[in-house]
C-alpha cells in the first residue's frame, strides 16, 4: 500500500457525489473465514464448489448436501466483524458511502453496523421450502438437521427446506438487480476483496464509472480500475478514512 495509492482513492472518494461498496471474500479472511480462491488457503482448492453448494446436489442428492455442504455454511455463523468490515460501517456513517453490496453470506457487514447492504448471494438467516415458498429461521433448519431429520422437512406441506443461500445453479435475488441500478447511478465502486472470477456479480464492475480495486491479489479486472491497492482490506481502509478525515 503506497502513500500515493491511498492519496489517489481518497480524492475519487471525496469527488464522488455517490459510491458504492462491492466485497467478496477476501473482506472476512481477517475474522477467521477462509476465501475461496486465495492460493493454498481458498476453500475450493479441497472441496468442488459443485459438490458442496450446487443447486444439483441440494435437489438430486438432497442427504449428501445436508452432511456436508450445510456444514460449510454453519462454520461461518459465528465468526465477528474485523477492522475492514467496521471501517465501511464507519464509512456510511460518516457519508462517504451509500452502501455495501456483498457477495458473502457471514452476515458480518450488518454485525458491524452497516445499515445499507444488499445481498447478492443470498445470506445465511433464513431458508425457505422449495415446494411453498414459506421462509423460516435458518436454526429451524439446523435444529431438524441436528434431529436427524434430513433433509429438513416443513411443517406447513412437508416440503423441503432449504437455506436462502445462492447456489451454482439458482437464479440470483432481487437484491443483484437493485445493486447493478445503484452502481449505474453511481460515479464510484469501490471492490474490496473480491477476484472477481464469478459471474454475474463480476459484471457489476463493468458498469462503474469509476473503480477502485482493494485485493491482496491483482485480479482479472484491475485494468479497469482508476487505482489498485494490493493489500490488507481493513489495513487500507483505516488508511483512507484517516486521509478522508484529515481535512
Ligand atoms: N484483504 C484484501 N484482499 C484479500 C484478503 C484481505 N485480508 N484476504 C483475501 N483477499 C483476496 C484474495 O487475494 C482473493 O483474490 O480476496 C479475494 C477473494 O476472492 P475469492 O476467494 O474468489 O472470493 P469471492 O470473489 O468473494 O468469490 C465470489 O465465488 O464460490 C463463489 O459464491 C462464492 O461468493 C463467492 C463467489
Amino acid at each position: 500500500m503506497s502513500l500515493e495509492e491511498i492519496k489517489k482513492a481518497t480524492k475519487l472518494i471525496k469527488d464522488s457525489s455517490k459510491t458504492m461498496v462491492l466485497t467478496g471474500a477476501g473482506i472476512s479472511t481477517e475474522s477467521g473465514i477462509p476465501d475461496f480462491r486465495s492460493p493454498g488457503t481458498g476453500l475450493w482448492e479441497n472441496i468442488d464448489p459443485m459438490e458442496a453448494l450446487s443447486t444439483s446436489v441440494l435437489y438430486n442428492n438432497t442427504e449428501k448436501f445436508y452432511k456436508e455442504g450445510f456444514n460449510m455454511l454453519l462454520n461461518m455463523t459465528d465468526a465477528e466483524p474485523n477492522r475492514a468490515h467496521y471501517a465501511l460501517a464507519e464509512m456510511e456513517r460518516l457519508g462517504y458511502i451509500k452502501g455495501v453490496i456483498t457477495q458473502n453470506i457471514d452476515n458480518l457487514h450488518y454485525k458491524a453496523g452497516s445499515k445499507y447492504i444488499l445481498e447478492v448471494h443470498g445470506n445465511t438467516r433464513e431458508g425457505s421450502c422449495i415446494k411453498c415458498g414459506t421462509i423460516v429461521d435458518l436454526n429451524i433448519l439446523i435444529n431438524k438437521v441436528n434431529n436427524k431429520e434430513i433433509p429438513p422437512k416443513c411443517d406447513k406441506c412437508g416440503g423441503i427446506l432449504r437455506p436462502d443461500v445462492v447456489f451454482f445453479g439458482d437464479m440470483l435475488p432481487d437484491d443483484f438487480n437493485i445493486a447493478l441500478q445503484e452502481v449505474e447511478t453511481s460515479d464510484l465502486l469501490i471492490v474490496i476483496g473480491s477476484s472477481l472470477m464469478v459471474s454475474p456479480v463480476n459484471y457489476i464492475p463493468q458498469v462503474a464509472k469509476k473503480l477502485i480495486i482493494i485485493n491482496m491479489e491483482p485480479t482479472i479486472m484491475d485494468s479497469l480500475a482508476e487505482t489498485t491497492i494490493h493489500d490488507k482490506a481493513g489495513k487500507v481502509l483505516e488508511t483512507i478514512i484517516e486521509e478522508l478525515e484529515k481535512e
